[in-house]
């Protein structure tokens, strides 16, 4: 791997409900290199979001993050006071959060949604310059600058999720953090969005975790993947291996669930990775990954 952008060891998040806490988050290592795409991929609770959202302090109030160490560009970010963290959160780290085309405020424009952001991190800025890069950001995603004029809800789909990662490369991130990107959108907008995030995402030189559910999709640009399951890695290895020399009976099962996904057009259910509940029950113990070729980790599941 290249220089490190990002160093997580051995993160837990427990939340606390009314029947006392929850492991989400179970033990995870992870390092991104500069300029990588890192897949993650899951089933529906095993931990994805909540794992990204846990480094980026995102969490609700019921919930509890500890770690050995977490570095962001060689800063330790575990400790770091909440308003040092928030520069860094915007500024370095962008996310584009789950459902992010909801997130979009149905009274502004989509101009203006521009216009807060740069003025919020860089203080107030001549109507020329909000315009000017505002209408860079649009063009970056292949959108029109008379876009910046709209509201939301006169937006396909498509066109929203464009819109919010043009917000999220506005300040130029070293890191992008895109949960599921694609997965409330039509197979054909899935694609054009994917291959937008992923050529912005390589004009600005800047590394990305990506989440999904699809691990079709996410193979087509990301270098390296790790699959999660109950709330740990099972598998990390290059795509290359992950695809062709799966080696985790989840892996596995995930891989050849994918023709049966793909004639459903159902990416949601990969929870059908085809283990008896007897096996999935058996694996929710979290087990150490060990190194079984250069860059690829297994988690024991003997
Ligand atoms: N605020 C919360 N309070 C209690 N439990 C939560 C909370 N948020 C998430 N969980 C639980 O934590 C686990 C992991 O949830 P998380 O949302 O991180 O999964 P995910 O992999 O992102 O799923 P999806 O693919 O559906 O987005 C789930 O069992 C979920 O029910
Ligand atoms: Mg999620």
């Amino acid at each position: 791997m290249s220089e490190k952008i990002l160093s997580i060891e051995n993160l837990n998040i427990d939340y606390q409900t009314s029947s006392g806490y929850f492991r989400a988050v179970n033990g995870v290592s992870l390092q991104i290199g500069q300029d990588e795409v890192f897949g993650i991929v899951g089933e529906s609770g095993s931990g994805k979001s909540t794992l990204c959202n846990g480094f980026l302090r995102l969490l609700p109030g019921n919930s509890l993050v500890t770690a050995d160490h977490m570095d962001f560009q060689g800063q330790e970010i575990l400790k770091m006071k909440e308003r040092e963290f928030r520069h860094i959160r915007w500024e370095q780290i962008s996310y584009i959060p789950q459902s992010a085309m909801n997130t979009l405020n149905p009274i502004l424009t989509i101009g203006q949604h521009f216009y807060e952001t740069i003025e919020a991190h860089e203080g107030r800025k001549s109507r020329e310059e909000l315009h000017r890069r505002t209408t860079e950001a649009l063009a970056r995603v292949n959108l029109q600058p008379e876009i910046a004029h709209r509201y939301a809800h006169e937006l396909s789909g498509g066109m929203k999720q464009r819109v919010c990662i043009a917000m999220a490369t506005l300040l130029s991130p070293k890191l992008i953090v895109a949960d599921e990107p694609t997965s409330a959108l039509d197979v054909i907008s899935q694609k054009s969005v994917l291959q937008i995030l992923s050529a912005v995402r390589k004009n600005l030189k800047a590394s990305m975790i990506m989440i999904g559910h699809d691990m079709a999709l996410q193979a087509q640009i990301s270098h390296r993947m790790g699959i999660m399951y109950a709330g740990y890695f099972v598998e990390i290895g290059s795509t290359e291996d992950i695809f062709h020399r799966p080696v985790h009976p989840y892996t596995q099962g995930l891989i050849r669930a994918i023709p049966s996904i793909r004639r459903r057009d159902d990416i949601s259910a990969l929870a059908a990775c085809e283990l008896s509940e007897k096996e999935r029950l058996r694996l929710r113990t979290p087990r150490p990954l060990r190194e079984v070729s250069a860059g690829h980790f297994v988690a024991d599941y003997s």
